[in-house]
């Protein structure tokens, strides 16, 4: 990877974390172009890194993001802008946990990154908004699709058509934050829930990320069948068997994610 665009990769192997922070402070974490691929390229290379557990992003100074570097848009090329959706994604598409800590402004790109992460965070005061038709464009990066199928399309529609900045307890009673803390409690809360996740079985995890992202969409009957293999697959697994024998003998499971 080439230098980053505005954006940290850390990563924790002793407490199996990594944390990607959005870092352009002083213009509230603007996302350009080249950061999205390279966010893409970062899930990717996290996605097979063994000694990773959890993912976090979070943004740097005053907020998550204020959304896509907007004069970036006009050097950017039609072709370009019709496919921002596939590295937006790449949160939904790696194999572990991803945790969104929002705080501050979750607008645009910031707010459809947020949408294909696993779990959203967010402290109190945090704005959530997909403001874009008021830019002459619609939500590109997957937000027209995520944000209706997680609250319904009359809701999708009054959030980006009115472009309306829902605080964090309007986002938490739409389901679309699991939880809202004080700003001084974000970082908490967050480890709180990478320390819940890392000690849980990394194979089981991905598998049920995978089954309920790819069967969301489809019919029932197909989706079942999917959890059905994935769960057949699961069985031959060590930490299957690990989770199993450790209840039968009444101690916590170690397990190793084979
Ligand atoms: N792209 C590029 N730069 C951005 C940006 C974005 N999406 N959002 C903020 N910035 C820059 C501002 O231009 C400003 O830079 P400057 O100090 O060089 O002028 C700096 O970040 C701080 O922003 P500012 O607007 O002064 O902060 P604010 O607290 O008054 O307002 C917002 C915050 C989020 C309401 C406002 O910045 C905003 O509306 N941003 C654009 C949001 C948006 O439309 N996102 C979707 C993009 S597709």
């Amino acid at each position: 990877m080439t230098e980053l665009d505005g954006l940290r990769l850390d990563r924790d192997h002793e407490r199996g974390l990594a944390t990607i922070t959005l870092d352009v402070p002083d213009k509230l974490n603007r996302i350009s172009m080249l950061a999205r691929d390279q966010l893409a390229a970062a899930f990717e290379v996290l996605g097979r890194d063994d000694g990773i557990r959890v993912i976090v992003m979070r943004g740097e100074g005053r907020a998550f993001t204020a959304g896509g570097d907007i004069q970036g848009f006009l050097d950017a090329s039609p072709e370009v802008v019709s496919r921002l959706a596939w590295n937006v994604a790449a949160a939904e598409r790696c194999a572990k946990p991803v945790i969104a800590a929002l705080h501050g402004y979750a607008f645009g790109v910031g707010f459809e990154l947020a949408l294909a992460c696993d779990f959203r965070i967010a402290a109190e005061g945090t704005q959530l908004a997909l403001p874009e038709v008021g830019l002459g464009m619609i939500p590109g990066s997957g937000g027209t699709q995520r944000l209706a199928r997680l609250i319904g399309l009359g809701r999708a529609k009054d959030v980006i058509m009115r472009r309306r900045r829902l605080d964090a307890e309007e986002a938490l009673a739409l389901g679309l934050v699991t939880e809202v803390v004080p700003a001084d409690e974000l970082d908490a809360a967050v480890t709180r829930l990478v320390e819940e996740l890392s000690v849980l079985s990394p194979l089981a995890l991905a598998m049920a990320k995978r089954v309920l992202n790819h069967a969301y969409d489809g019919p029932l009957a197909l989706g079942l069948e999917v959890e059905g293999l994935a769960y057949g697959l699961l069985r031959s697994t060590h930490d299957f068997r690990e989770g199993v024998e450790a209840f039968g003998e009444k101690r916590q499971p170690r397990f190793e994610g084979r």
